[in-house]
């Protein structure tokens, strides 16, 4: 913590900030200064904050909530052409109006904006959030805000004015057909700017099964970008999409604004400063009745044991 605060003094001082905006780490080198993520708290004093996203989850400290039953998801299969953007940090697919989300015990209904895509070099580890310790080849978040807002700033006021659905990656030994489209339209968009209209595509295109996704993660963190506001639901699916390594290694042709190769885009994780992550139930409560019957197993042995 203190070496970070003086790490953000120094940036301060050394003007690192002006014009250069933030970067990844991978994009930190001696030559090209950019402010990191060690840093990001100059560019926004929130990204220094109790509350940030993404964490490393630890199952065995995880509590299990009913209250976190299915989502409610409209608009999701439904076709749309949309604008697949290089922005400099990331690939972005700007989404239709009408996609929703509810259910899920979101405190609102939220409307789709937008979705990108955090991945690592060459298929290598890239994920944001990880899983006891495990980080994944990629993940993807599709970003909603609450229906009453206009924008993702406004929505930062708000402590749950953001939904994020947060989706693991992991390598698998043949290609996902359904990620065709978008993979083969990151060729038209090497450099930041740059913009192609992806057609006929859906949002469950690129997402699990539907009835894999009743095992999720919840906690409130924030964005993970500057400027880091602490503002967002997170609901992480535990099961994985699977993609060829040849599809991951896909994203590592973009470029950042430097000309380098855009990869390991990534914040590294942040503390969770007492906050709890709760898991949807399923698997868990499964897992606990099991446990009750070998526990009563185990005792009646132990009492004939004790009687013999
Ligand atoms: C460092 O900067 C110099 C001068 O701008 C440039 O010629 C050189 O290629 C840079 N090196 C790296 C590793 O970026
Ligand atoms: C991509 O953006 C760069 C930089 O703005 C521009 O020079 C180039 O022509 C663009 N390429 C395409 C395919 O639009
Ligand atoms: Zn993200």
């Amino acid at each position: 913590m203190l070496l970070a605060r003086v790490l953000v003094l120094f940036a301060s001082s050394m003007k690192i900030v002006s014009g250069a905006g933030w970067c990844y780490q991978s994009q930190v080198t001696c030559n090209h200064t950019c402010t990191g993520p060690e840093t990001w708290e100059v560019v926004s004093q929130h990204c220094g904050g109790r509350y940030q996203s993404p964490v490393n989850i630890v199952t065995r400290r995880m509590l299990p909530d009913e209250r976190l039953t299915s989502f409610h998801l409209t608009g999701y299969q439904e076709t749309f052409h949309g604008r697949l953007m290089n922005n400099g940090h990331t690939v972005q697919l700007d989404l239709p109006s009408n996609i929703r989300i509810n259910g899920g015990n979101l405190p609102a209904s939220y409307k789709g904006l937008q979705v990108h895509l955090h991945w690592g070099n060459a298929g290598g580890p890239g994920s944001e959030h990880t899983i006891d310790g495990e980080q994944f080849p990629m993940e993807m978040h599709i970003v909603h805000i609450k229906e009453e807002y206009d924008s993702i700033a406004q929505a930062g006021k708000d402590r749950t004015g953001v939904a994020v659905l947060g989706f693991f990656f992991q390598e698998s030994a043949s290609a996902n057909k359904k990620f065709d489209p978008l993979i083969n339209a990151l060729k038209y968009i090497p450099q930041p700017t740059n913009s192609t209209e992806l057609k006929g595509v859906s949002l469950d295109m690129f997402i699990l099964p539907y009835n894999t996704m009743t095992k999720y993660f919840r906690y409130d963190g924030s964005l993970t970008t500057p400027n880091c506001a602490e503002a967002v639901v997170w609901s992480l699916f535990e099961n994985a999409i699977p993609l060829s390594k040849k599809q991951l290694a896909a994203f590592s042709q973009l470029r950042f604004p430097n000309g380098q190769q855009m990869v390991r885009t990534y914040r590294p994780v942040q503390p969770l400063n007492g906050r709890q992550v709760y898991y949807s139930g399923g698997h868990a409560a499964a897992a606990s009745i099991v446990l009750l019957i070998t526990s009563v197993l185990v005792s009646s042995a132990l009492c004939l044991h004790d009687t013999a």
